[in-house]
């Protein structure tokens, strides 16, 4: 049997409940949240509509964390989204201090979890929940690089006219203004990119995924992206305890790999029963590795900010 507790019923948390839920991915599924009622009524609804969707789902809404107790897996996206005009960054102190408080029931709780952080800014707030919880860091694990190449592949389908499910695209690096969309690893079907678009469309796709988010926050005014974050999560959520072994691009504890040490951040990871079962290293070209590192130094900046807090 497998237990899957979601942190947060905001509308990330209850889309991947729905999403667990819909797809039979566990046998139990928590949902906590700290607003008493929320959780519990989502669950209800959720349960309920599985009598005319036709799915047979165990979803537990509660405040109370002992109920979370002997998760396989726990998907955390509890923290306050973006407003427009913030940078994931200004999430810092506020999130910090959520995951700061999750960490401490899994850790007593569900030793043997592996963990999917989504909240942000996320290459910080995984960095944060591993550190907090002393799991070995395999275990945990980011969820942005499977939504950022998502987005991507739906810019590059609009583009071309195409259909997105021959799409497959590679974005990498931290999950804010400096992630990397790597074209060369993205490809139509096997197709590479630069061999069907032109650079400047390629350029204008790579901009718009780095401001895919933000695009998003901007038009919707309150609350950022949940469907796309949802899915995202939930595939991962299926990789792991399934044991699909797929290769994902995800925020992976680095110690050496693309000459990075010390931080997670987004590479591509075999994700499997174990967390992320190994870092795969593609080869890239200069301009490539020099735009990671760049990520990779304003992920520190985040880190060294939650030093000053007190939050590590
Ligand atoms: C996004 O990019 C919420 O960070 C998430 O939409």
């Amino acid at each position: 049997m497998t237990k899957i507790t979601v942190v947060g019923a905001g509308f990330v948390g209850m889309s991947c409940a729905q999403r667990l839920a819909e797809q039979e991915v566990a046998e139990e599924i928590v949902l906590i949240d700290v607003v008493e009622g929320k959780p519990q009524g989502l669950a209800l609804d959720i349960n309920q509509a599985g009598a005319i969707e036709g799915y047979q789902a165990l979803l537990i809404g509660t405040n109370d964390a002992a109920d979370t107790a002997g998760s396989d897996l726990v998907i955390m996206t509890a923290g306050l989204p973006r407003k427009p005009g913030m940078d994931r960054s200004d999430l810092l102190e506020v999130n910090g201090k959520i995951v700061e408080g999750v960490a401490a029931y899994v850790a007593a709780d569900s030793p043997e979890a592996r963990v999917v952080v989504v909240s942000n800014p996320l290459d910080t707030m995984v960095y944060l929940m591993a550190e907090k919880l002393g799991f070995p860091k395999s275990q945990v694990v980011g969820m942005a690089g499977v939504l950022d190449s998502a987005r991507m592949a739906s810019f590059i389908a609009e583009s071309m006219g195409g259909g997105v499910k021959d799409v497959r695209c590679m974005v990498l690096g931290g999950h804010g203004d400096s992630m990397v969309p790597i074209p060369d690893f993205s490809t139509l079907n096997g197709v590479s990119l630069p061999a069907i678009m032109g650079e400047d469309e390629i350029s204008a796709i790579n901009d718009r995924t780095r401001n895919g988010g933000a695009e998003i926050v901007n038009l919707l005014k309150t609350g950022s992206a949940f469907y796309a974050p949802s899915a995202a999560a939930v595939a991962m959520a299926k990789a792991i305890t399934r044991g699909e072994e797929r290769l994902l691009p995800c925020s992976a504890w680095l110690e050496g790999q693309y000459g990075l040490d010390g931080i997670y951040m987004g590479v591509p990871v075999v994700l499997g029963r174990n967390g992320v079962e190994r870092i795969v290293e593609l080869e890239l070209d200069e301009a490539g590795q020099a735009k990671l590192e760049a990520s990779a130094s304003a992920i520190r900046g985040d880190i060294a900010t939650l030093e000053g807090l007190g939050l590590l």
